[in-house]
């Protein structure tokens, strides 16, 4: 089983990652993290939190002389802000002014009801984003595995508050798979918001501006897309090897995100089945077996399973729960009307929550990669890959 584990409170010493069941002989090295780590901390609308971090991963276990060993790959992120809150976080006995007025939209209140806790850092602490971090350094683990079978993860930033963009970044069908990956990346730094329409850009900075001079906060949409995806990956046999399910649930778990489509998604919901399906046309010459399609409306998903198009997932993000200008809540001490808690906060994540989306696309896909060509070293994983790829239509 590839799996992740993570652990760590947002104020508390660092973060911790440990993901299990990476094959042998993979090259991972400290910066293909932290690129990804960097990734995370960007875009424009972020709060103070983010000018304090600057997360490095130390790699603790799992790795020699750069390559994967096969047991579990243990990580640790520090967190800098630490230093101001070792007393407020310590681990030992100690006491801080509790935190008693739940944010209508965090895990503030249900989270309090839940374990019984009188002190809503309790909840806030690990119910805070900043455990994203450790799912970006998961994340990037399953991109080095996928990279070494041509496979690539991108996303960007579509929609934020009334904003939409218009265009993708360059497609797998304008040049190789792998160079239509380093080009976004290379342009992905020129942006403010990971958004490939700099016209619409332009307007969702505007947005971000206008709602953070009145204590407001915004959501927006995200798209992942996975090409050099082999047919195959997942399953219609049991619901719980679904890739599109998987996928759904994964993208949902992140804080924030209220909405996931595969393909067309909600828009099928409102055609009818001839605008919808991608129909099969023949692709070989006479003679031969050989399918392609046209249109890829499923998203690169039919029956749970990848049909060989790219796998194409889109997230919602609601606005963020910490206002500026707090909204109504309880005192859960007194009972009394009060206003909602005050935490450092961003005024949009969309971009940094498209880091984490992302993370989570390459994992769920890793995962069913490494099942369907499981091995216990990248040169087994390779043989059967081929064995297969041989053996397709
Ligand atoms: C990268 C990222 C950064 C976030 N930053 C904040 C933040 O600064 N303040 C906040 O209240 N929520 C932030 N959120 C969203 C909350 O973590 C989330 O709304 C909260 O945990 C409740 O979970 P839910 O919205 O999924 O119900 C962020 C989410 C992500 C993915």
């Amino acid at each position: 089983m590839f799996e992740y584990v993570t652990a760590g409170e947002s104020h508390g010493r660092g973060l911790l990652c440990i993901v299990r069941g990476v094959p042998a002989g993979f090259q991972l090295r400290p910066g293909d993290i932290d690129r990804e780590l960097s990734r995370r901390q960007l875009g424009y609308g972020r709060g103070g939190r983010m000018k304090i971090e600057r997360d490095r991963v130390q790699l603790i276990s799992g790795v020699r002389h750069g390559r994967t060993l096969g047991s579990p790959v243990g990580m640790m992120i520090e967190n800098r802000d630490w230093s101001n809150w070792s007393e407020e976080m310590s681990v030992e006995d100690g006491s801080a002014e509790p935190v008693v007025q739940p944010r209508p939209g965090h895990a503030d209140l249900a989270g309090a009801c839940k374990y019984g806790h009188r002190d809503l850092r309790n909840v806030l602490e690990r119910a805070s984003a900043r455990e994203t971090a450790a799912r970006v350094a998961a994340g990037a683990v399953a991109a080095v595995i996928l990279r070494g079978f041509d496979i690539w993860v991108m996303s960007w930033v579509c929609c934020i508050g009334t904003v939409e963009a218009d265009g993708e970044p360059a497609g797998p069908s304008d040049c190789s798979r792998r160079s239509a990956w380093r080009s976004w990346r290379s342009r992905e730094e020129q942006t403010m918001l990971r958004c490939p329409d700099a016209e619409a850009e332009r307007k969702m900075v505007g947005e971000i501006d206008q709602a953070a001079r009145v204590g407001d906060t915004l959501g927006g949409v995200i798209q992942t897309v996975a090409c050099g995806i082999p047919p195959g990956l997942g399953s219609y046999a049991s619901r719980d090897r679904r890739l599109d399910g998987r996928l759904a649930a994964a993208v949902m778990s992140v804080p924030g995100i209220k909405g996931v489509e595969i393909g067309a998604g909600f828009r099928a919901a409102r055609s009818v089945g001839s605008q919808v399906h991608d129909p099969i046309l023949p692709s070989g010459p006479d003679g031969d077996v050989g399918f392609c399609r046209e249109s890829n409306r499923a998203g690169g998903l039919e029956g749970g399973v990848t049909n060989g198009e790219d796998v194409v997932v889109r997230a919602a993000m609601k606005p963020i729960a910490t206002l500026g200008q707090p909204i109504a809540s309880v005192d859960i001490e007194t009972g009394r009307a009060a206003e909602a808690h005050r935490e450092r906060a961003d005024v949009c994540a969309v971009p940094a929550a498209g880091v984490v989306v992302e993370a989570e696309v390459a994992f769920e896909i890793a995962a069913a990669f490494v099942r369907k060509f499981g091995g216990d070293s990248k040169d087994e994983i390779k043989a059967n890959y081929r064995s297969y790829r041989e053996g397709l239509p």
